[in-house]
């Protein structure tokens, strides 16, 4: 049994090791969506030392996106380096200058070891872009998508490298928010898999591991849960304040569900259940709120249109 025990660790450490060995060390991102998250992605990226390409539809849209980085870096940088301004200084010109922009995907992947996809949620829009990312990119290029709802499976079937494919869902906002889930399809390689959360480790993230499967851990918990509140006040059970304030001084949660709900934006929870409730319409968690549903149609989004169940100045 000792034996049989110490030759298992052996082999178990051995072939950890040859993963070890084949694990891709990723030093050239390149990132496609320079909006609220790739923006995000690009900042943690280049900050911890990658060569990082940003790339969008128009250079205006970079140019914002550049900004918001340098501003946010800022932001960063007036806590991280409050005793020492000049290395605060020096340390957002070396990230920015490890930053470069693109409008042209197809002729900036030749050289980069990870793409990361973080453009409009739209399965047919980003088929569409690793289809053609994937004629361009060299075979060792892993791709990896950043969505909250869609499956990644489907992404990695519009390629041939289904192994090379993963998903790297980070969360809002991206220079804060220390998790990264990191998703694994059938398909997806243990080199690939490793590669990707040794990726999320060097941005400085927790990453943690989950199947392909609808809402992948926080949002497949947190969105029955925002909804079920929903359902509470459509009841009439209790008030959306009372809830709130139950929430967070009952459970300890630093917003309450509908605070929440108004800071993700109402049609983007909207669009996740009902692309869940199409997937599986028998399922009561994922059952569509006609209040939801309302509130969306009268275009009271949440935070960023000042309405949705609260009203913002
Ligand atoms: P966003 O609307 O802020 O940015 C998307 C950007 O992609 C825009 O700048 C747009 O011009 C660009 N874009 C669209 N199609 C493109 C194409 N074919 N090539 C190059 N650029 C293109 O969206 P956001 O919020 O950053 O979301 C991006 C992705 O991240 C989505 O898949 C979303 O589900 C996911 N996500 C969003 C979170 C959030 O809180 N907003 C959280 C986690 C994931």
């Amino acid at each position: 049994m000792a034996f049989a025990t110490r030759h298992f660790v052996r082999a178990a450490s051995s072939d950890a090791a040859t993963v070890a060995a084949k694990k891709l060390l990723i030093k050239h991102v390149t990132i496609i969506g320079g909006g609220l998250m790739g923006a995000g992605i690009a900042q943690v990226a280049a900050a911890s030392g990658h060569t990082v390409v940003l790339v969008d539809q128009s250079d205006e849209i970079l140019k914002k996106s550049t900004k918001g980085i340098e501003e946010s870096l800022k932001r960063v940088t007036k806590k991280k380096f409050a005793d020492n301004p000049e290395a605060g200084a020096e340390f957002v010109k070396k990230t920015l200058k490890n930053l470069t922009t693109s409008t042209d995907a197809a002729s900036v992947v030749h050289s980069t070891d990870l793409v990361i996809e973080a453009i409009v949620e739209n399965m047919e829009v980003k088929n569409k872009l690793f289809k053609t990312l994937d004629k361009f990119a060299p075979e060792h290029t892993i791709f990896a998508s950043n969505t909250s709802s869609l499956q990644i499976t489907q992404m990695a079937n519009a390629t041939t490298r289904q192994d090379r494919f993963g998903g790297l869902h980070f969360f809002n906002p991206v220079p804060m928010m220390k998790l990264v889930e990191v998703i694994k399809t059938p398909m997806t390689s243990q080199k690939t898999f490793e590669s990707l959360v040794d990726f999320s480790k060097a941005v400085g993230k927790s990453p943690v591991s989950c199947k392909d499967t609808p809402g992948f851990i926080v949002n497949r918990l947190l969105v029955p849960y925002m909804m079920e509140a929903v359902r509470l006040f459509e009841r009439g059970d209790a008030s959306k304040e009372d809830i709130d304030v139950a929430m967070k001084l009952g459970a300890g949660y630093p917003m309450g569900p509908f605070e929440l709900l108004d800071y993700v934006g109402l049609d983007t929870s909207k669009y996740i259940i009902d692309g869940w409730h199409s997937l599986e319409p028998n399922n009561p968690l994922f059952a569509p709120s006609p209040l939801l549903n309302k509130l969306v149609e009268e275009k009271k989004l949440g935070k960023k249109t000042g309405e949705g169940f609260y009203k913002y100045k």
